[in-house]
């Protein structure tokens, strides 16, 4: 891709490191702000939309300079203490500028992931699974004054959509430990999510089997039918706020640190069965591919334009990269543009994804994307793939993606799996620490 954003991206994540440094470090103060002031300027203006300006601005790095201890509000019962460790890892996931594009890969998956251990954690305590309206806005406030202090974004609410009914019990009938214990099958419960196996999980669904199972019987409970009647439809949104309250019920019983891989293994499922970008109108598109192709130049340049609009949306991950694939190429096709275009113009797996570097490659978190890490004097890090080049596949009626837990079926030439448990998950894992300032300057400079 003709990155219009790379050089930018990459550019600021540099000035912003810069000044990183120089606020760390401050006795290197003056030589390193004469650099910042000859940075070149943005990049012109262009056709495309303006986009990765608020991606590094220079002010995130107030909370790595402001220790304070947030003023909370004295009225969530919540014991933060409990889930220390996890909100520090939020903290970084969710990390202000990267926040967004992080957001449905590591950040909000880390951030509910973290909301279910602490009430969960809570309710050794306070013996219940939800915190009433009142506490909830409280401690979702609270909650948010404690990320922020170690550096995550202020909207992280916003962005992840999680509102104080999020903690409640919101329609589910079952709040107490006691009650809770007294309806589910508890040690079947444990023992199918005592600890999962985060790639075999997203095929068998041995655990999440059981929490939907244990969600509809308690969802049920004052309904004298709930005995296990599957061909009676329970209502939907109620099962789905129960599921809430036997996930906060499992963490209570496992330390935190486990408590939230169990559900970071079982939100990656989820993440990984879909494309997370939107797909404006193919229409620039189709008019240069569509049909016979006159000039492949300018369809070339017109679905590389496209794509690159794209890259502005978010990272994603390699399986997500497939879906996404897919989901352009029958946009595509049933807009009439028959031809391979990816192989045509060299689309990869790659450009799905937010581009980062002056090679302009695309970065392709692992499908069991790890947590991004925070290091005083290289910043912020996480671990993508920057090497493979697999060009992304057209859909054809020869190959279905709903196949990836089908163990006979190939993916078709997917990166290599490292993972020696099991080929079918795509785990490239190759660059530690990204955006380094080891790294950029060294490109760059
Ligand atoms: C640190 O942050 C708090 C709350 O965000 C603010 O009230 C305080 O003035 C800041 N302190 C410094 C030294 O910037
Ligand atoms: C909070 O959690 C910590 C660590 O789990 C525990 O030691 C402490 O007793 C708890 N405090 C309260 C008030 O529940
Ligand atoms: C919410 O729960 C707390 C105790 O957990 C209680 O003190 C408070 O009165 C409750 N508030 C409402 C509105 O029920
Ligand atoms: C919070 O609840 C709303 C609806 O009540 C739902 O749409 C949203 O997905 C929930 N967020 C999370 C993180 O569960
Ligand atoms: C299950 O529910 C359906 C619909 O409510 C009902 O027709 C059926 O008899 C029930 N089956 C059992 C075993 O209770
Ligand atoms: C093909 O399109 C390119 C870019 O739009 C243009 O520069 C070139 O002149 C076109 N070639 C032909 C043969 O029309
Ligand atoms: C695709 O082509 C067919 C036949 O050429 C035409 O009837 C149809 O309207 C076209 N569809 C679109 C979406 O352009
Ligand atoms: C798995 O894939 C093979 C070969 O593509 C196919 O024959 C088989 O029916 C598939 N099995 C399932 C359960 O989808």
């Amino acid at each position: 891709m003709k990155g219009l954003l790379s050089p930018t991206f990459f550019l600021q994540i540099t000035l912003f490191l810069l000044i990183f440094l120089l606020v760390v470090n401050k006795s290197q103060g003056s030589p390193i702000s004469t650099e910042v002031d000859e940075l070149p300027p943005a990049f012109p203006p262009s056709t495309q939309p303006q986009p990765f300006i608020p991606l590094i601005a220079p002010s995130p790095l107030r909370p790595f300079t402001n220790n304070s201890v947030p003023k909370l509000s004295g009225l969530c019962s919540l014991n933060f203490s409990a889930a220390q460790d996890i909100m520090t890892t939020t903290a970084t996931d969710c990390w202000t500028s990267f926040a967004p594009y992080l957001a449905n890969v590591v950040c909000c998956p880390q951030f509910d992931a973290m909301l279910v251990t602490l009430i969960g954690q809570s309710s050794k305590y306070s013996g219940v699974l939800a915190l009433n309206a009142t506490h909830a806005s409280h401690c979702l406030s609270d909650v948010q004054k404690v990320l922020v202090s170690q550096g995550a974004s202020e909207n992280l609410k916003e962005i992840c959509s999680v509102h104080p009914r999020n903690l409640t019990e919101a329609s589910c009938p079952v709040v107490s430990v006691d009650e809770f214990e007294s309806v589910v099958d508890t040690s079947r419960l444990l023992t199918a999510c005592r600890k999962i196996d985060p790639v075999n999980e997203c095929c068998d669904q041995v655990c999440q089997n059981v929490i939907h199972y244990a969600a509809r019987k308690i969802a049920l409970n004052d309904l004298s039918t709930s005995d296990g009647n599957h061909s009676m439809p329970g209502p939907k949104a109620r099962i789905n706020d129960c599921k809430n309250i036997v996930v906060r019920w499992l963490a209570s019983k496992l330390d935190p640190s486990t408590a939230n891989s169990v559900f970071r293994g079982l939100s990656n499922c989820n993440l990984n069965k879909v494309c997370p970008l939107d797909f404006p109108s193919v229409s620039s598109v189709v008019k240069e591919c569509g049909h016979l192709i006159h000039n492949q130049t300018a369809c070339c340049k017109a679905i590389k334009s496209y794509v690159s609009y794209l890259q502005e949306q978010s990272f994603v991950t390699n399986l997500q990269a497939l879906k996404c694939a897919a989901s352009l190429g029958k946009k595509l096709q049933s807009a009439n543009v028959s031809k391979d275009v990816y192989s045509l113009c060299h689309i990869s797996l790659k450009d799905f994804s937010l581009q980062v570097g002056l090679q302009e490659s695309g970065c392709l978190l692992p499908s069991l994307p790890s947590n991004a890490v925070f290091d005083g004097t290289s910043g912020i890090g996480f671990i993508c793939d920057l090497n493979d080049n697999i060009v992304a596949p057209w859909p054809t009626s020869s190959y279905l993606l709903s196949s990836s837990c089908n163990r006979t079926t190939k993916l078709p030439s997917l990166p290599t799996a490292t993972s020696s448990q099991n080929g079918l998950f795509i785990n490239t894992l190759v660059l530690p620490l990204l955006f380094t300032s080891i790294l950029l300057p060294k490109r760059l400079l």
